[in-house]
């Protein structure tokens, strides 16, 4: 098997299956671990403006001396600044503290005020002023997306949203390819849970991977994107060897039966909204 990465083409766009996100990293463990990251062969990064460590994913990046164009670079808009002018003012913010426009700027969780088509509308103008490269979202759930892109004249290219063993999704996921868009996962290793998981520990001897590479292999494996995370050089290292292996459709089968309706770590959405139920 060709030992290639691989990626998914949305709308046109590229992106790398496998990112490394930046959530809960300070500052200076931020800009260590993206450019570890970027030397191991990642090209994808995920940040956000409320992980206040944008500045040091940016020297991360010029750190690691891969050139801007060989990366895809995601950050998020805040849900304090879903008015029209606030939205622009942190787009401008978030590309400054960067010192690159991002490649997907996403709304990081759906809320009812302002209305979608006002902040859907700022995001497509953010986009059209040439502060990313392209727009979508995060945290939300089927009808929510669906509505949000009838509201977009771009494209949505992602939804990113929990999702792990633990959980099915089966739903969204049909959304997602039921409106030419894509999943990115976030907590993808359900933050480290899979370690001790049976099912995954058995089917991991059985190819010689770790637990970890088995889950993010079965995601990418559905056409997902995942953006897990680590403090740890070799564990970075460890995540993005999943090239050189593939899960049968039976093994796919069992880890998807691992999904229980308490498996959410992660649970912030507005309760005027509800997840799908499967
Ligand atoms: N859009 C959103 O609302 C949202 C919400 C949450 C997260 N995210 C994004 O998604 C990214 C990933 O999610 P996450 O950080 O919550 O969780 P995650 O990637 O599922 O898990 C990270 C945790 O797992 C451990 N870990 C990493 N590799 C491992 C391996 N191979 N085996 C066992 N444990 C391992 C890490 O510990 P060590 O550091 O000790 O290795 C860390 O504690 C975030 O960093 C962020 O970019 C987005």
């Amino acid at each position: 098997m060709p030992n290639t990465p691989l990626s998914l083409t949305v709308d046109g766009l590229t992106i790398p299956q496998l990112g490394f996100g930046t959530w809960q990293l300070e500052p200076a463990d931020a800009r260590r671990m993206v450019a570890e990251a970027l030397r191991i062969g990642y090209r994808h990064i995920d940040t956000a403006w409320i992980y206040r460590n944008e500045a040091a994913v940016g020297d991360g990046i010029r750190d690691s001396g891969v050139a801007r164009e060989d990366i895809w670079l995601t950050t998020k808009i805040w849900t304090a600044h879903f008015e029209h002018d606030a939205l622009l003012r942190q787009a401008e913010e978030s590309a400054a503290s960067l010192g690159f426009t991002p490649d997907l700027l996403l709304l990081h969780w759906p809320k009812t005020s302002p209305t979608f088509a006002e902040t859907l509308g700022a995001l497509n103008a953010a986009k059209d002023a040439g502060l990313t490269r392209s727009i979508g979202l995060s945290n939300f759930p089927s009808g929510q997306f669906r509505e949000a892109q009838r509201l977009s004249p771009a494209r949505l290219i992602t939804n990113q949203v929990e999702y792990h063993p633990y959980l099915s999704l089966k739903t969204l996921r049909a959304t997602a390819a039921d409106i030419g868009s894509s999943i990115t996962a976030w907590s993808p290793l359900a933050q480290g849970k899979i370690a001790d998981d049976a099912v995954i520990g058995e089917i991991a001897r059985a190819h010689g991977k770790s637990t970890g590479q088995v889950t993010l292999r079965w995601l990418v494996q559905q056409g997902v994107i995942a953006i897990p995370r680590t403090l740890k050089p070799e564990r970075a290292a460890e995540n993005f060897d999943i090239w050189d292996f593939e899960l049968a459709d039976e093994e796919m089968a069992r880890i998807h039966a691992l999904a229980r309706p308490d498996g959410r770590l992660g649970d912030w959405l507005d309760k005027d909204f509800k997840w799908d139920k499967d």
